[in-house]
């Protein structure tokens, strides 16, 4: 069995019993347990001066992390800069908010040629290679340079958009060029794949093949033949049901039930970005208070939302916009004893989080753009099956094309997402089991190891030409 190189900008904590394990971690530590091999990255440290000379190499078993430090000129052109004020808002359709520079887009580009120099001493000729999401779409390219030619799989963890936005980029076919540099191209759902086709069949002068399987494409361009698929991601259902099970009982979700005083409660965790659809959800909670007064008094909104990309001028906005929602929001409705909306600027463990999730009666899922979302997944893993309480999900969350049993919003609508809140908190036993075991049946059978191994199954399979 070949050897599986993983390269991620960020690459999860060697700690792993302590950090809540996204999935993309979850994924990458089981398969790299079962092949051996390295993960690469970006270590999440900023130094002054230039980023870090050579990796720093840590065993652990038959995986070696490699991480690197990144200077602070390189964080801020490649992560903060061309990674998250260009294509985060670009791949989330937000056109009014990406930030068009050549300096980023350079730094964005040397730093990629910097990972892949560092990256390329450590390979082996049967390695296979498999890059995570859009900080590292050029990593494939800069390594097929230097003359490698293993297998390269990319995934992107984000939507990908339809062609007519793409080309608000300058230089947009470089950026689509330097994907089909990869054997296997991943999507998260067919939206996405089709966007990328779209692309390719519009754009470019390349050619489409697909033989009766919307999920599955050959695309040949920019001389090279490539599949192009969707995997859905997912999550360890069994763990987080078994973990869910416990911590049903932990001492921090029984002090958040007795803090409720019998009130029902609504939850919603995120990072704090704007894709999220944070305000329109806030919004949507205080129409659902004007719309069904009955619940006033009787319903606590729950919002965790740790802060990211701190230093990103449209991540400080959307965090001053949400602290003035909710304080408005509060003082608007709050009773001496009850507060509307609770929001934490902080983050809990994946423990910690499976306890609340299982206390909420409704899981509040809003995200204008996703490309999964896996707190959707995660929501109804955590439910107790005998008393489940009911996803209430964007239909543009990637999740929302699985999880047809979830009640499906457009988070724009705000007075049709109170509805929903409405429609949830009212849902008979009966029909919240039957959503559930329907939800249910769909992540067992489609966990973070289906996930895994079908999609290292094709890129074993590659080269596709
Ligand atoms: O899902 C998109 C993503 O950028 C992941 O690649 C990343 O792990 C996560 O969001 C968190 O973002 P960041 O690494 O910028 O904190």
């Amino acid at each position: 069995m070949s050897r599986l190189v993983v390269v991620s900008n960020r690459v999860a904590p060697i700690d792993e019993g302590k950090q809540t394990a996204g999935g993309l971690a979850v994924a990458v530590l089981a398969a790299l347990k079962k092949t051996g091999g390295i993960w690469f990255g970006w270590s999440g440290n900023v130094v002054e001066g230039e980023s870090q000379d050579q990796p720093t190499l840590t065993e652990a078993g038959r995986l070696t992390y490699a991480t690197l430090d990144l200077g602070r000129r390189d964080h801020d052109e490649y992560y903060n800069g061309f990674a998250n004020q260009t294509l985060w808002p670009l791949f989330h359709f937000r056109l009014g908010l990406i930030a068009v520079s050549r300096r980023t887009r350079q730094g964005y580009e040397r730093v990629n040629a910097w990972f892949a120099d560092r990256l390329h001493p450590l390979l082996r000729p049967d390695d296979m290679i498999w890059v995570h999401d859009y900080h590292l779409i050029p990593f494939g390219e800069e390594l097929r340079r230097k003359g490698c030619t293993q297998r390269m799989g990319f995934f992107l963890h984000t939507p990908f958009p339809p062609p007519e936005l793409i080309t608000a980029l300058p230089n947009h076919a470089d950026l689509i060029r330097e994907l089909c540099a990869y054997d296997l191209v991943g999507f998260h759902t067919v939206t996405d794949l089709r966007g990328f086709l779209d692309y390719i069949r519009q754009e470019t002068d390349g050619q489409v093949e697909q033989r009766g399987d919307e999920e599955t494409a050959t695309v040949r361009a920019f001389g090279r033949t490539l599949l192009a698929k969707v995997f859905p991601i997912s999550i360890d259902t069994a763990q987080l049901e078994s973990i869910a099970r416990t911590s049903a009982r932990s001492r921090q979700t029984e002090r958040l039930r007795e803090s409720l005083v019998g009130r029902r409660l609504i939850i919603g965790v995120d990072r704090l970005d704007y894709s999220k659809g944070l305000p329109q959800r806030f919004e949507a909670f205080e129409q659902l208070l004007l719309s069904y007064p009955e619940h006033c008094n009787r319903v606590t909104f729950l919002q965790v939302a740790p802060p990211s990309r701190e230093d990103v001028p449209e991540y400080i906005a959307i965090r001053r916009e949400l602290s003035e929602l909710a304080g408005r929001i509060n003082g608007r409705f709050a009773e001496f004893d009850w507060m509307p909306i609770r929001y934490l600027n902080r983050s809990f463990g994946q423990r910690t989080l499976a306890g609340f999730y299982r206390a909420a009666n409704v899981g509040f899922v809003t995200p204008l753009r996703d490309g999964m979302n896996l707190v959707a997944k995660e929501y109804v893993a955590c439910q107790d099956p005998d008393n489940p309480g009911v996803l209430v999900l964007s239909q543009f969350a990637g999740a929302a094309r699985e999880l047809e049993e979830a009640l499906i919003v457009n988070p724009f609508d705000v007075e049709g997402v109170a509805d929903a809140l409405q429609r949830a908190l009212t849902m008979p036993l009966p029909e919240r089991k039957e959503r559930h075991g329907a939800l249910m049946r769909r992540l067992r059978n489609h966990d973070i190891g289906w996930w895994r191994e079908s999609y290292v199954d094709a890129l074993t399979r590659a080269p596709y030409d």
